[in-house]
């Protein structure tokens, strides 16, 4: 008999890059490829959940029963996660770009005569930040945090500062970890100070963070 444990739970899970272009053909973003955010919303469906994944370009998504919503550039993910937030669980998977181009170009830039080419960047508004600021009494909000040194420490400042109730970290310079592969190794650290370390496929890592919100969810009641 399935696990159907979620059933009346809904989910918003946030997965992949985001596109932040310079002009029409060209735009700045990060290797995330949405399986670790794909696989948390495949896990939260298959255990009853009402799962609404906001996904940046690219990504596959091959999950039936999850409401798919497809963005492009981090102000998308923002104006998406913030028309979807009325959920019990918020889970950021996604790697949100953390700067985009000033002023985009409409037409192609031409390479021809111009062997410097400078952009100016502006810091893109911080979707986790925004939906802690608004976080519900009984919402658990849950963020991500791609790191290449001290895990812990640099996760437990983005937990504190970004409002989250708990943080999955993960150190994308190690094989097998972070970024494009099937597997990950995480830390999942919590405001009460668990500390929980999960490694495996994107799919069963994905089951032993969604153990870890049951008990949160029991916790809030
Ligand atoms: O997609 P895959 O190829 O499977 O790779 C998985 C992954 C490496 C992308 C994933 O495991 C992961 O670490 N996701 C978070 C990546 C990230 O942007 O981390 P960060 O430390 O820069 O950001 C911390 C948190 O703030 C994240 O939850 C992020 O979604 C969020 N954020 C960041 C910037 C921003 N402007 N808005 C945000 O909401």
């Amino acid at each position: 008999c399935p696990d159907r444990s979620f059933s009346g739970r809904s989910f918003l899970i946030t997965a992949g890059p985001t596109w932040e272009f310079i002009d029409p053909v060209r735009f700045i973003s990060n290797p995330s490829s949405g399986k670790m955010g794909v696989e948390l919303a495949r896990a939260a469906w298959y255990r009853g959940g009402d799962v609404t994944l906001v996904c940046g370009p690219g990504v596959s998504v091959d999950v039936p029963g999850v409401r798919f919503i497809p963005v492009i550039s981090a102000e998308d993910m923002l104006l998406r996660c913030m028309e979807n937030r009325d959920v019990d669980v918020i889970i950021k998977a996604a790697a949100v770009g953390d700067y985009r181009v000033a002023t985009p170009s409409s037409s192609k830039i031409k390479r021809e005569g111009r062997e410097r080419l400078t952009l100016e960047l502006f810091s893109n508004p911080d979707i986790a930040a925004r939906l802690g600021e608004e976080k519900g009494e009984s919402q658990i909000l849950i963020g991500f945090a791609a790191e290449t040194n001290n895990l812990d420490e640099n996760a437990v400042k983005k937990m504190n500062a970004k409002g989250l109730d708990a943080i999955v970290a993960n150190d994308v310079t190690e094989e097998g970890c972070g970024f494009g592969v099937d597997t990950n190794r995480v830390v999942m650290l919590d405001r009460s100070g668990g500390r929980f370390e999960f490694s495996g496929s994107k799919e069963d890592v994905s089951h032993m963070i969604l153990d870890r919100v049951a008990v949160m969810m029991e916790g809030a009641k």
